[in-house]
């Protein structure tokens, strides 16, 4: 039997921070559907805020997070990722992240939406790429254990206590038991439960999921980011750094329309204004083939686009046939973020004993109603350390998980994965897949209401039923990424159904989450977490406080 004191899910950033954190002190092992390298931080571009300027202070840092979050972070969490961003980024640089320079040396700074400083730290616009590889380098230099490719398929417990997991292991379709005193999710975000989202086809919501279904509440999963500029058709990320390096919005008239709806940061205004505003353009008309906006960067000129935005350029030109140098970018908002995870505090714990979790996959909240771009890069380095030392702490206790019956969870886990393999005929998973990504985009994205909450809400539990009838392409179990697939699909409906849920329930307007029929923030009704858990077959909301006390509730404008 596999046995680790830490397991954690997930080798993305934060996964491996944890990783790192606790590999010379205890035995911990990464459990990964991907190749380290191929997790999705390593797509992140624009960079990782710190206050690092000299008129800079992470009081500063935590202000701009927490009006961008719409009053709804936790202050206490928010000061934490603050205080600790200059650490972060001091750490990975020594590590050997390439960082940009200013011509004096220092470690250069872009702007970034929402700040009132220069505060993004970058490699280019491959921030993520390289910060992915120089922790994956220093989870390998310290002897980490690896299971790659391998799918989490349930959470174990015993006594109160998390104690393991169930994966298959894809090369080979066996379904293991993997025992732990501690297990960690960082499995990242959901953003496959939309069709059109930055985010790699990987990023189902697998962690989330499965801690659902143990029980275990997940909060705030109505806060949805939108970015404001993916690459139209295709979805790819267009960084904010191209903004943050100058770069215009114009629409058919060729009007800089963000004067109409964030006069003073224009551009840099937080993600959810800028992505309405593109989204009222072309809603109203002024949109180029009533779907995109332009991202002008020409004058920025071919060498501030060629040293700073290589990959932007290369994106552009590949996907959609424009140089930026010579001509705009055709853009248009999109699916990037999910704000929401499993409900946990500061130090990642959860409802359950012996369980963490820690990345885009957690609610801590740092980002409340809507996380400004660089916070997230940094929220998985910051929480990733701190957090891997409470688990360290916890597993010191040594917590009995003797009794843990990861063998009898694989036994019934194989049981019911055979029995859909042997399934005949049924529903095709991707036609499912399919029809929830085109549920979410229309009827739960940039703009919501009643009347498409509802519908949403009943198109997918009926898409839930039709999923449990469904028929695999394939019924081997080696590298059997049909079955892969439809366990992501399962976990991506019953996220959606939470998403559409608690935003049905929210009856106001607050960051990213914007009610046409409530369009006001309702701090007296809402100012407060909505926290979701599976009871015996049926979802419980209720309304938890959000920690305030260092900066006062205001109105927010820009
Ligand atoms: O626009 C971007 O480069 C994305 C950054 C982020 O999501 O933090």
């Amino acid at each position: 039997m596999y046995s680790h004191d830490i397991l954690v899910i997930g080798a993305g950033l934060s996964g491996l921070r944890i990783a790192i954190e606790v590999a010379k002190d205890v035995d911990v092992a990464i459990l990964s559907k991907v190749h380290p390298l191929r997790s999705h931080s390593v797509a992140a571009q624009g960079g990782m805020n710190a206050s690092l300027g000299e008129q800079d202070s992470w009081e500063a840092h935590a202000f701009d997070t927490v009006k961008g979050s719409d009053y709804l972070a936790d202050q206490d969490a928010v000061e934490v990722m603050a205080r600790g961003a200059p650490r972060a980024v001091i750490e990975n640089e020594q590590w050997g992240t390439a960082f940009s320079r200013t011509d004096d040396g220092k470690i250069a700074q872009r702007p970034f939406g929402g700040a009132m400083f220069p505060r993004t730290c970058y490699a280019a616009d491959r921030t993520g790429h390289n910060l992915l590889h120089t922790t994956f380098e220093q989870a390998s230099r310290l002897g980490v254990t690896f299971y790659h490719e391998w799918f989490l398929t349930s959470l174990v417990q015993s006594e109160g206590k998390a104690c393991g997991v169930t994966a298959i292991d894809i090369a080979t379709g066996e379904i293991h038991g993997i025992k732990a005193k501690a297990v960690v999710l960082a499995t990242g975000g959901f953003g496959r439960v939309y069709g059109y989202s930055t985010n790699a086809l990987i990023n189902t919501g697998d962690g989330a999921a499965v801690a659902l279904r143990a029980g275990v509440p997940l909060k705030d999963m109505e806060f949805v980011q939108f970015h404001p500029t993916t690459l139209y058709p295709s979805g790819i990320l267009i960084t904010e750094g191209a903004r943050g390096e100058g770069g215009y919005l114009l629409n058919t008239q060729g009007e800089r329309f963000m004067v109409e709806y964030a006069p003073k940061q224009m551009e840099l205004a937080p993600r959810d204004i800028v992505a309405r505003a593109i989204q009222t353009e072309i809603n109203q008309g002024r949109g180029f083939e009533d779907s995109y906006v332009h991202l002008d960067l020409t004058h920025l000129g071919r060498e501030k686009i060629m040293e700073r935005l290589p990959g932007i350029r290369d994106i552009s030109m590949f996907f959609a046939g424009v140089d930026p140098i010579v001509s705009p970018i055709p853009v248009r908002p999109g699916q990037h973020y999910s704000m929401g995870g499993i409900h946990c505090d500061k130090d990642g714990i959860t409802s359950l004993s012996g369980l963490y979790a820690v990345g885009e996959t957690a609610c801590m909240s740092v980002h409340g109603a809507n996380r400004l771009g660089g916070n997230s890069l940094l929220e998985t380095l910051v929480f990733g350390r701190l957090v891997g030392q409470k688990v360290k702490e916890y597993v010191s206790r040594d917590p009995d998980v003797n009794s843990c019956g990861v063998e009898q969870a694989a036994f019934e886990m194989r049981e019911r994965l055979q029995a859909i393999l042997l399934r005949e005929s049924g529903e095709s998973p991707a036609e499912i897949r399919a029809q929830l990504g085109e549920i979410m985009d229309n009827e739960v994205g940039v703009f919501r209401d009643q009347e498409t909450l509802e519908s949403a809400l009943k198109a997918i539990r009926f898409l839930k039923e039709r999923s449990e009838k469904i028929a695999l392409a394939r019924s081997d179990t080696r590298f059997n990424y049909s079955l892969i697939r439809a366990l992501e699909l399962e976990n991506t409906l019953d996220l959606a159904e939470v998403i559409t849920m608690t935003a049905l329930m929210r009856r106001e307007s607050r960051g990213a989450h914007w009610r046409t029929d409530y369009p006001e923030r309702d701090d007296e009704s809402f100012l407060k977490h909505s926290l979701v858990t599976l009871g015996d077959d049926y979802l419980k909301t209720e309304y938890i406080d959000v920690n305030l006390g260092m900066f006062e509730v205001k109105e927010r404008t820009y």
